[in-house]
């Protein structure tokens, strides 16, 4: 039997280490958890993405009572880009993090279902994302795309 061996490469660094491009975008998720409606976790996340026309856009988490009717801050502000947007491939996407009144020292990583849309807003792009994670001690960068963080992914290719 043969096997398959996985690796996923990411870069650690902290937030002073980012360029200011970079930054930019970071501080624009780490704003959002502001507007964050998360009454009921009261987790809140913040996500931005830079686009290919320089515009950076954010969002955050939404809940609902009825909680599966609510969404993750990274996919309200994909769905919300790629709405306004929809020509322009998205770069750099940036994820924070803050729960009671502190954000968060090691990043979180997007939710399965936010990788999977990650992933097929990269493929309608063409273009795979650098995924920056914010935290106060560190962040976390991922160069190659969701796929290092979604292996063995389904896309739409299956369906041809
Ligand atoms: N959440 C996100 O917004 N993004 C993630 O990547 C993980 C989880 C939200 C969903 C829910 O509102 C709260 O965090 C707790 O799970």
């Amino acid at each position: 039997m043969k096997e398959m061996i996985i690796e996923t490469k990411v870069k650690v660094c902290h937030y002073d280490e980012l360029s200011d491009a970079d930054k930019k975008v970071v501080d624009a998720a780490r704003a959002a958890t502001a507007n964050s409606y998360a009454i009921y976790s009261k987790f809140h996340v913040g996500a931005a993405v830079l686009l290919a026309n320089g515009i950076v856009v954010s969002g955050s988490n939404q809940e609902n009572a009825a909680y599966p009717s609510g969404l993750c801050a990274e996919r309200t502000t994909l769905f919300w880009a790629n709405s306004q947007y929809p020509n322009e491939a998205v770069k750099v996407l940036a994820i924070a993090a803050c729960t009671g009144g502190r954000e968060l020292d090691v990043p979180i990583p997007p939710c399965g279902a936010c990788r999977q849309v990650i992933l097929e807003t990269e493929n309608r792009y063409k273009t795979p994302m650098r995924i920056i994670l914010y935290g106060v001690k560190e962040c976390h960068i991922i160069e190659e795309g969701v796929k290092a963080l979604l292996p063995l992914s389904f896309t739409s290719d299956f369906l041809e």
